[in-house]
């Protein structure tokens, strides 16, 4: 049992949250939520020497969480990427966290499209791939 979890149990007005519905890995992480450490996949990830990787999962299972995750993990900012990661597995491999912060990450979602929508679908997907063009430019 860690610190944190003593104080929470002790003190009910700082009690971990549970996140539902919090997809964002460093809102989740800054939010005082629970989170169950899937940190490792990250360590999957760049020891898979696959060229394309498909994580297909159920629904609610985690997936974006992941995702934004990995996009936390390596994208360069100007935070210091390894605090949404302290005390988690991954913290625990140094060979691993030397990559933490270090590349520009494009990342795409599909989820704001309105697929009912013929007429703004078309459209709203120009407008997401048109954005990544523009991260890819900036670089
Ligand atoms: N490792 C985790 N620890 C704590 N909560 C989690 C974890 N993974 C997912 N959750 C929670 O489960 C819910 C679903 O997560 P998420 O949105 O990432 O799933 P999803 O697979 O992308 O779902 P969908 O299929 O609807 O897109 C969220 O409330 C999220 O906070
Ligand atoms: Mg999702």
């Amino acid at each position: 049992m860690n610190n944190m979890t003593l104080l929470s149990e002790l003190n009910p007005s700082i009690r971990k949250r549970i996140p539902i519905g919090e997809s964002d890995f460093k809102n989740l992480i800054e939010g005082n939520n629970y989170y169950v450490d899937k940190s490792l996949l990250i360590k999957e990830i760049i020891e898979d020497d696959s060229l394309v990787i498909l994580l297909p999962r159920p629904r609610r299972f985690g997936k974006t969480l992941n995702m934004t995750m990995l996009k936390y993990f390596f994208e360069a900012s100007d935070e210091a990427c390894s605090r949404l990661f302290l005390g988690l597995a991954i913290e625990k491999h140094p060979e691993i966290m030397k990559y933490c912060g270090m590349y520009p990450v494009i990342y795409l979602t599909l989820k704001i499209l309105n697929i009912l929508n013929g007429k703004t679908l078309f459209q709203d997907f120009k407008i997401s791939l048109l954005n990544c063009i523009i991260i890819i430019l900036s670089l």
